[in-house]
């Protein structure tokens, strides 16, 4: 499982630069962290057998969200996608609303997500996103930009994600941006929050609508 932690107002931040580049490198370990972790998993799984080889490539995944941090946001493996699990901030949650003029499909009509997960913030819970980190153009990884207005990406920005391969933009609920390569919002994968609402499971929901 991998970490990483971008402060929710560095664009406003004077000192930007800087920390737009530790940023980066940190984005950087988080996704090394994710290649290490499935290199481990993968000569466990190719020495079992066929079956049971199949039953752990498509098991659920349980995550620990208990010392998840405002802002932060975790990427585990599940079924050989990255998934996030994000914890936003309120002021992430409150831009939301004032970007709704510039996305595709607002009601995610058009895209895939559980019917829980089908609404404005596209989760169970408003702060806590759980998301497949593909863009839904040609597959690559989005950056995770909490950042207000950043330069590179506008004044219009809230917060959200940036895909660097064609430029597609999505709202920190994974809303296509209009006018962009991608033509829906990012995945939403089943899950299910276990007891004491610490610990989540994705990739099974017990078939909750
Ligand atoms: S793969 Fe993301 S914009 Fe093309």
């Amino acid at each position: 499982m991998a970490t990483d932690n971008v402060a929710p107002d560095e664009g406003n931040n004077p000192g930007g630069v800087d920390k737009k580049r530790r940023r980066l490198l940190t984005q950087g370990v988080g996704v090394v962290g994710a290649a290490g972790a499935a290199a481990m998993v993968i000569p466990f799984i190719s020495s079992m057998s066929p079956s049971a080889r199949a039953k752990a490539a498509g098991a659920p995944v349980e995550v620990d969200i208990s010392k998840l941090e405002p802002g932060q946001r975790v990427i585990v493996e599940w079924r050989g996608k990255p998934v996030w699990v994000l914890k936003r901030t309120p002021a992430l949650l409150e831009g939301l609303k004032a970007v709704e003029g510039n996305l595709r499909d607002i009601e995610s009509d058009d895209s895939d997500q559980p019917e829980y997960a089908k609404n404005d913030y596209r989760s169970i819970k408003p702060e806590i996103l759980v998301m497949v980190g593909i863009c839904t153009h040609l597959g690559c990884s989005p950056s995770y930009r909490p950042e207000v207005a950043p330069v590179d990406l506008g004044d219009d920005w809230q917060g959200g994600f940036f895909c660097p391969c064609h430029g597609s933009r999505f709202d920190i609920s994974g809303r296509v941006y209009k006018g962009v390569p991608a033509p829906t919002n990012l995945e939403v994968p089943p899950h299910q929050y276990m007891a004491g609402d610490t610990r989540i499971l994705i990739g099974v929901d017990g078939g909750r609508a």
